[in-house]
């Protein structure tokens, strides 16, 4: 069998590793469109060997499509999403659209896949560091039970997207060349005043809200006690871009609701799915930004227990943030929807 498959956002930072991740697993693709806005339609992009051309995104274009990826922002995925799913196509948004909404599962096929089922045509993919985050303390989770949550965390530019990393290497380049850049992007698109990311962290993802946290810090707080199905659940979250390219990390503390014994943490890590961990530290062995970029997987190292809580445990999460975090997920998504039809 074969599913028809569109792309939105084709030509963006994640739309390209949708393309190349459907391309490697080699999911049973038929008929493939590639959608973007009108500025990129007539490029032409090459998929197993074969040379597709860029289309503008519109209604129409979803007619016969199977699976529908977006990532081409909130707004189109608001404007072209129902599009879609009065087609017959499913969704799977990654974008904020549709996140909270209630009837829309918010899946991580390692935590929650049984939520991929109660679908009514949107799936929706959580923000890059909440994926990996829960993917790192789901085993947790179940063994012991999770009170709350203390992260901060060191975010790539590709998560603001092609613009940003353009940016980053562009200021990198001009202040190596002694001149100094007028900052394009970061810290936030679409607000008036930019920052210097080259050299630079920022404490800002996102736009602020009005309790002091950015929506980035409220994303993870919101969509983590989600995806666990756990509204009591406790999430403290400073979230900071660094001059990375690709591969966020993260240092969460969490404090369990039972007592857990160390060997047991560490061999709940390295059996669970989409988990490596990486931690040595006599050898200098712990998971980085490099590490990550370009695997499927999310990292897991520096794993100690807190010094003074008796329940309190540090890690360090690192994984792929276009991948993972975004393209990698939306596909293990529609793979799990072949393999269970
Ligand atoms: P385009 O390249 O034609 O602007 P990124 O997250 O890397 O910034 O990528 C955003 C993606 O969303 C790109 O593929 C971009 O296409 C696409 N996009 C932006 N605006 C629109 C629009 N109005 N309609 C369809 N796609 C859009």
């Amino acid at each position: 069998d074969r599913y028809n498959v569109a792309v939105v956002g084709a030509t963006g930072a994640v739309g390209q590793k949708i393309i190349e991740t459907l391309e490697k697993r080699n999911f049973p693709v038929g008929e493939l469109k590639l959608l973007a806005s009108a500025r990129s339609a007539g490029q032409q992009v090459t998929f197993h060997g074969q040379t597709y051309t860029v289309e503008e995104a519109r209604p129409e274009a979803f007619e016969g499509i199977d699976f529908a990826l977006f990532s081409a922002g909130g707004s189109i995925s608001e404007k072209l999403a129902p599009a879609a799913v009065e087609r017959g196509a499913v969704v799977i948004d990654n974008t904020s659209a549709f996140r909270m909404v209630p009837e829309v599962p918010l899946v991580v096929p390692e935590v929650n896949p049984h939520m991929i089922g109660q679908h009514q045509g949107i799936i929706a993919n959580p923000n890059c560091s909440t994926i990996q985050m829960v993917v790192a303390l789901k085993p947790l989770y179940d063994a012991y039970g999770i009170e709350r949550i203390i992260l901060s965390t060191y975010q790539a530019v590709s998560g603001a997207g092609q613009n940003a990393i353009n940016d980053l290497l562009d200021q990198t380049r001009a202040i190596l060349d002694g001149k100094q850049p007028e900052p394009k992007v970061l810290p936030v698109g679409s607000l008036p005043k930019k920052h210097q990311q080259a050299f630079n962290v920022i404490p800002q993802i996102d736009a602020f809200t009005d309790n002091g946290y950015t929506k980035e810090e409220m994303k993870m707080v919101n969509e983590t006690r989600k995806i666990f199905g756990d509204p009591d659940i406790q999430v403290t979250p400073t979230t900071v871009r660094v001059p990375v390219l690709y591969g966020h990390s993260e240092s969460v503390y969490i404090e369990t609701k039972d007592a857990f014994d160390m060997e047991d943490v560490v061999q709940l890590l390295q059996q669970a799915p989409g988990i490596k961990v990486v931690d040595n530290p006599a050898a200098q062995e712990y998971p980085m930004a490099v590490t990550a970029e370009g695997s499927y997987d999310t990292y897991v190292g520096r794993i100690r227990r807190d010094l003074f809580h008796p329940r309190g445990l540090n890690l360090w999460v690192v994984s792929d943030n276009v991948l993972k975090g975004a393209a990698w997920n939306a596909v293990q998504i529609a793979e799990y929807m072949v393999k269970t039809r």
